[in-house]
């Protein structure tokens, strides 16, 4: 799903805008925080199970040994670390991407809209709540493994996957 996407489709413009330029779409106000892509990767696994809908490769297709994904590619997004930050927080609503920020749709930092908003539709879907840290770490990994690659190759598997390559990076051996 492109930028373009996430305007005309899931969202109403004008709130897309509003939250594509909020200040609270901002992935960490503290600038001594310093984000680690490793600590994000973990993130990603096994803390906020992006894997699951995302992929290992972010491409919501490289399911090995994972429930078939359901998600977008990220590879081919095209949002900054802010929008990405604001997309984890407040999730998209009508779809299956949850929202990571415990105070989302409880005011109206997301979209402007809260809980009550959605009633009669599919609410937004909760997810885990991340720290400031934690959220800072996954949008690093994103940005260093994820966002703007091509089609994931077998030595990108192999450092995701370390000891059980072999196995889980076959499908990629191009010889
Ligand atoms: C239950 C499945 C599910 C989980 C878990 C999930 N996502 Fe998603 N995600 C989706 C779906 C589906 C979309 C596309 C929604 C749409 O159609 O617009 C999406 C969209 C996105 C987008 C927007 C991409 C773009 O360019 O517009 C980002 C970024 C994203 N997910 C990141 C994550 C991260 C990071 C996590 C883990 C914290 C995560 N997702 C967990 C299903 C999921």
């Amino acid at each position: 799903m492109t930028l373009r996407h996430l305007r005309a489709m899931a969202l109403p413009p004008a709130l897309a805008a509003a939250f594509l330029f909020s200040p609270h779409a901002v992935a960490q106000d503290d600038p001594d925080v310093v984000a680690d892509p490793d600590r994000g990767r973990v993130v990603y696994q096994r803390i906020g199970y992006c894997v699951t809908c995302h992929g290992w490769a972010g491409d919501g297709k490289s399911g090995i040994s994972m429930h078939a994904p359901v998600g977008a590619n990220l590879r081919e997004s095209l949002l900054d670390a802010e929008a990405l930050a604001g997309v984890i927080q407040c999730g998209i609503p009508g779809t299956g991407m949850p929202y990571h920020d415990s105070a989302a749709y409880r005011d109206d930092r997301c979209y402007g809209q809260v809980m009550a908003d959605f009633e009669g539709e599919k609410p937004p879907v909760r997810g885990k709540t991340f720290r400031e840290k934690q959220l800072a770490d996954l949008v690093a990994y994103l940005q260093a493994h994820v966002v703007g690659l091509g089609a994931p190759n077998y030595d990108e598997c192999a450092d995701y996957f370390g000891t059980s390559a072999v196995k889980a990076c076959a499908y990629l051996k191009t010889n």
